[in-house]
């Protein structure tokens, strides 16, 4: 009988996307077949993070539930993967027993082994080692599923901000070579992939080996090539760092339309003096140079964004810069989290921390001036003619379609299933809360807005 599996996802974009190669994986190996009931499964992972302290808590939390079946059935493996495991390593063992594997973001391409060994041992297997890009090597092709992909390009962070745990848990950066991941996007295209969000910790540190030596390629010119791949009609990436914002990343923007005119560039504050004391490499001012050279080239250009709040020593002053910067820019949705000290980390020695019931106001506060800006962008778009990438059937209505925008909200209308994975035009009807209503157009209809 086919064996299942089943994945429980915790964190950022990375970890989906990793989730993903370890079903692969596991499929091309042991034919194993995914399933979303723990109950059935005959190898339970967990894919954790630890980037704030409660996520990385509700690991144990869900780990003490599984332990039931696994009483029942000593056959089941339980694996933990990512970034807790990545920093905890063998003391996830200690700490729960009946854990069979322990790998981290670099290792999961080993899985059938480090299942195989605990079987044939008996004793739990922790591999948790940084081998580099040796994963992309090991991972079967990745399965397609729609229209829309997501290519991991590089691994890891070098820029150690001092609040974050992601340097230690995935390494320092480390980028796919250039012609891997061209490959890759045209297989995926040739699956009738249309749109490609290429996938890192900071895509735009990216610099990919060439097959001849020399100079890496950087991110702009990655783009650039991938734009020109047929079938591929729009590039999406996520996360990219200011720093990182080159003038020739910039340009691009006036020259590959097929590069979406959305942006999710995190700034995390908007003092001066957080932001050094957070080791961001760029000033307010600086970040506000290269959305006003940004917007210079696409003028449509929406931007997300993440903060932090209530990091050691911010003051409501600090703070007030912080919504300043939101009004300014004009932030069209934003993750924002309050400030969590991770141990190892530098800023968990900094005096001076802000109170957790002043860091939960202004958290209410940051949120609510960026939901009405999000909505205030819905209401904008009501009347316009939007291009939009049909993904599926709507979650309510299965009746209708989804579909999304370029800056990536959801809009539900009536269609034919047969659209789904193509892009279509609608106009905007209305605008809800999380998402718009729209109406389906001939594609050969005037440009209305
Ligand atoms: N590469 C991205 C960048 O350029 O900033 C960030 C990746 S990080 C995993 C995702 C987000 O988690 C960060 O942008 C930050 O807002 C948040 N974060 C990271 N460490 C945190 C901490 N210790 N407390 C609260 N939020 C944190
Ligand atoms: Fe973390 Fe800063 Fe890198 S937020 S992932 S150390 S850019």
């Amino acid at each position: 009988m086919t064996q299942k599996l089943y994945i429980r996802t915790f964190g950022c974009q990375m970890n989906e996307y990793d989730s993903d190669r370890m079903a692969d994986v596991l499929a091309a190996s042991d034919g194993l077949a995914l399933t979303d009931r723990p109950e059935d499964a005959d190898v339970i992972l967990f894919n954790t993070c630890s980037v704030r302290e409660k996520a990385q808590e509700r690991v144990f939390h869900d780990l003490g539930r599984v332990r039931e079946l696994k009483a029942a059935r000593p056959d089941l493996i339980i694996g933990v993967g990512g970034c807790v495991a990545s920093q905890e390593g063998a003391a996830i063992v200690r700490r729960a027993p009946y854990v069979d594997v322990v790998f981290g973001p670099q290792t999961l391409h080993r899985l059938p082994q480090l299942i195989r060994d605990r079987r044939a041992t008996g004793v739990s297997q922790v591999d948790i080692r940084f081998p580099e890009i040796e994963k992309f090597d090991h991972l079967p092709p990745p399965r397609v599923d729609g229209a829309s992909a997501f290519v991991s390009i590089m691994e890891g962070c070098s820029k150690y901000c001092t609040f974050c745990v992601v340097p230690f848990t995935r390494g320092e950066e480390f980028s796919r070579p250039f012609e891997d991941v061209l490959t890759e996007v045209a297989d995926l295209a040739d699956q009738g992939v249309r749109e490609i969000t290429l996938l890192g910790q900071n895509v735009n540190a990216y610099r990919g080996a060439l097959p001849g030596g020399g100079d890496a390629a950087d991110f702009a010119r990655l783009i650039e090539t991938v734009a020109e791949i047929s079938g591929v009609e729009r590039i999406r990436y996520t996360t990219s760092h200011p720093k990182e914002m080159s003038a020739r990343l910039i340009a691009v923007y006036g020259r590959v339309p097929k590069l979406v005119s959305h942006l999710h560039l995190p700034v995390q504050s908007g003092s001066d003096r957080v932001l050094a004391a957070m080791k961001r490499g760029y000033t307010a001012l600086e970040y506000r140079s290269i959305v006003r050279r940004l917007r210079a080239v696409r003028p449509d250009l929406s931007l997300t964004s993440d903060f932090i709040v209530g990091f050691p020593g911010e003051t409501d002053a600090d703070f007030g810069q912080t919504m300043k910067l939101i009004e300014d820019i004009g932030f069209d949705g934003a993750f924002s989290f309050a400030y969590s000290a991770r141990p190892g980390t530098p800023a968990a020695e900094f005096a001076d921390p802000v109170p957790a019931a002043t860091q939960q106001a202004r958290l209410v506060r940051l949120q609510s001036l960026v939901d009405g800006q999000y909505r205030a962008l819905s209401e904008a778009m009501t009347g316009t003619r939007q291009r939009v990438l049909v993904t599926g059937r709507a979650v309510k209505d299965a009746r209708e379609l989804a579909a999304r925008t370029d800056n990536n909200r959801v809009v539900n209308f009536a269609g034919d299933a047969a659209r789904i994975g193509s892009y279509v035009d609608v106009t905007i009807a209305s605008a809800l809360p999380h998402s718009l209503r729209g109406e389906l157009l001939p594609s050969d209809s005037p440009v209305v807005a």
